[in-house]
C-alpha cells in the first residue's frame, strides 16, 4: 500500500498509521540511498547550479519534518532554531546554497535521524483525527511525500554529476506484446470529474473535485519514443523556426540546441550519458530531457499538439463504462511493479507499449510512471483550491510562468503519484525526467460531443 485508498479508506487508525510508518521509512531508505553512495566531497559540491548540493536536500528533508510533525503537529520547540533559515528554499535560490553555513553530511545525517525518530514517536501517540493537519495522517503523508519529492530532486542531481557512476539498477521490463495496437485512441467528448476532494494524501493544488467539459479528442497510447524525436531532429527540426513559439526558437538560439539534454553524436551515431553511463540512445524508449519548448515544437512538426491538463487528466482517469474517475488509469488499486515504472527499481523509463496492466480504460499506456509528461496548459488553481497547509507550497507557483507536467517519471515514488498529482516546472527545464506524448482535436463527426 502506499497511501490510504479513495474513497473509504483506512478506517482504523491503526492501519493509517502503519501506512504512514512504511511511507516515511521507504522515504528514508530511499534518501540515504541517494546520500551513501559517494564520498562527503561529493555532498557537499555544486555538481550544477541548478540544483543544491545534496548534502542541502538531505537536511532541508530534516528541517520541514521538523516544521511540520514536531513544530506544527505537535507543538515541540525548535531543536536548532539557528538552521531553519539555511534550509529555507525561498531565502536561497539553489545557485547560492553551496556558500551557506550549511551542517556538514556527518551533522546532516544525525540531524534528519533525530528528527526522524522524534517524529516517528509523535505519530505513534497523535491521534489522526481532529485538525485538517491530523485528519487520515495527512501531515505523516505530506513529509513522506516531500521527502519522496527530494529523492526525485536528487536523482536529478546524479545525473547531472559526472565521474563514474554511483547507482545502479536493472533494466525496466520489455513490452510483452508489441505491433497491432493504435498510435492513438479516441477520448469521446463531454464532462468527467477532475481532481479530488477524498483522497486523504492529495495536496492542495490537486483538490476539490469539479467537473470538466473536454471536447473530443485523440491521444497517443504511448509516449512519444526516441525514434520518433529522431525523425524531428533529422527532418531540421532543430534548425526550422516553423515548429518553435518564439520563446522556444530564442531558447534554441541562445543555447545552440539540437538534441536533448545529456546526448551527443559521436561516429555518426547518438549516444547519452545516462547515470554516468554513456550508451547508444534507444529508440523504443520514451523521450527524457526534453523542455516544454521542445515537446511543443514537436508536436506542431508531427501535425499535432500537447494534451490540455484536463485532456491528459481524462485519458488517464475517465472510465465510459461507469462515468467515474478512477485513482489511476488502471483503476483504484494502489500501483504494483506490474503497473508502472516508479519508485526508482529502475534507472530508465521502459520502452514504449510497455506495462499493459497499467493501461487506461480507453488503451492508454504508460500514463503513471516512466516520464514526466508536459502538458499545454499553464499552472492553474483549480476552482475553489484553498491553500494548504502552506501558500508556498502551490500558490505562489500558480500563473503563466510554469507549465504543469503529469504522470510522474521512473523516479518518483507512488506515495508522490496520483491520477490527480500535478507537477509543474518552467518550459525552459530539461533537467528533469520530463518526455510527452502528443494530441489532436477529433472533428466534430467523430465524437458524440
Ligand atoms: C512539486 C516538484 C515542483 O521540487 O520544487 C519540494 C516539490 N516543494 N519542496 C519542487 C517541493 C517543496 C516541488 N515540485
Ligand atoms: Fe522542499
Amino acid at each position: 500500500m502506499t497511501g490510504p485508498t479513495d474513497p473509504a479508506g483506512p478506517a482504523d487508525p491503526e492501519s493509517l498509521r502503519a501506512l504512514a510508518v512504511d511511507a516515511l521509512l521507504r522515504a528514508r531508505r530511499r534518501t540515504s540511498a541517494l546520500t551513501d553512495c559517494v564520498e562527503d566531497g561529493e555532498l557537499t559540491a555544486q555538481h550544477s547550479p541548478l540544483m543544491s548540493p545534496l548534502v542541502w536536500d538531505l537536511a532541508h528533508i530534516g528541517n520541514q519534518e521538523e516544521l511540520w510533525l514536531l513544530r506544527a503537529v505537535a507543538g515541540r520547540d525548535a531543536i536548532r532554531p539557528e538552521i531553519d533559515s539555511v534550509y529555507d528554499a525561498f531565502e536561497h535560490p539553489r545557485a547560492a546554497r553551496p556558500s551557506l553555513p550549511l551542517l556538514a553530511p556527518a551533522e546532516a545525517r544525525v540531524y534528519a535521524a533525530d528528527v526522524r525518530g522524534r517524529a516517528l514517536d509523535v505519530l505513534e501517540r497523535t491521534p489522526l483525527h481532529g485538525s485538517p493537519l491530523l485528519d487520515a495522517g495527512f501531515a505523516f503523508g505530506m513529509v513522506a511525500q516531500h521527502e519522496q519529492q527530494h529523492d526525485e530532486t536528487m536523482l536529478i542531481t546524479h545525473q547531472l554529476r559526472h565521474g563514474p557512476a554511483a547507482l545502479t539498477a536493472p533494466p525496466p521490463p520489455r513490452p510483452t506484446a508489441t505491433g497491432g495496437r493504435p498510435a492513438e485512441v479516441l477520448v469521446p467528448g463531454g464532462p468527467f470529474t477532475m481532481g479530488t476532494s477524498t483522497e486523504p494524501w492529495a495536496l492542495d493544488n490537486e483538490r476539490p473535485a469539479h467537473h470538466r467539459f473536454v471536447p473530443s479528442f485523440f491521444i497517443d497510447t504511448v509516449p512519444v519514443s526516441n525514434g520518433a524525436y529522431l525523425r524531428f531532429m533529422a527532418d531540421g527540426g532543430y534548425t526550422d523556426e516553423r515548429w518553435w513559439t518564439a520563446e522556444g526558437w530564442a531558447q534554441v538560439r541562445k543555447n545552440d540546441l539540437s538534441a536533448p539534454l545529456f546526448w551527443r553524436r559521436e561516429g555518426g551515431e547518438w549516444l547519452r550519458r545516462r547515470f554516468g553511463v554513456v550508451e547508444p540512445v534507444p529508440e523504443d524508449e520514451p523521450v527524457l530531457h526534453v523542455s516544454w519548448y521542445e515537446a511543443d515544437a514537436y508536436a506542431r512538426w508531427a501535425g499535432r499538439r500537447l494534451p490540455s491538463e484536463a485532456e491528459w487528466e481524462k485519458a488517464a482517469r475517465h472510465d465510459p463504462v461507469s462515468g467515474r474517475s478512477l485513482r489511476y488509469p488502471w483503476g483504484d488499486a494502489d500501483p504494483t511493479s506490474e503497473r508502472a515504472n516508479l519508485g526508482q527499481r529502475h534507472l530508465q523509463p521502459a520502452p514504449v507499449g510497455a506495462y499493459a496492466a497499467g493501461e487506461s480504460p480507453l488503451g492508454v499506456r504508460q500514463l503513471i510512471g516512466d516520464v514526466w509528461e508536459w502538458t499545454s496548459s499553464d499552472f492553474l488553481p483549480y476552482p475553489g483550491f484553498a491553500p494548504f497547509p502552506y501558500r508556498e507550497y502551490s500558490e505562489v507557483f500558480f500563473g503563466s510562468a510554469h507549465k504543469v507536467l503529469r504522470g510522474g517519471s521512473f523516479a518518483v515514488d507512488p506515495v508522490a503519484c496520483r491520477g490527480t498529482f500535478r507537477n509543474w516546472d518552467l518550459p525552459v527545464r530539461r533537467q528533469i525526467f520530463s518526455g510527452f506524448r502528443t494530441a489532436r482535436d477529433a472533428p466534430v463527426t467523430e465524437g458524440a460531443i
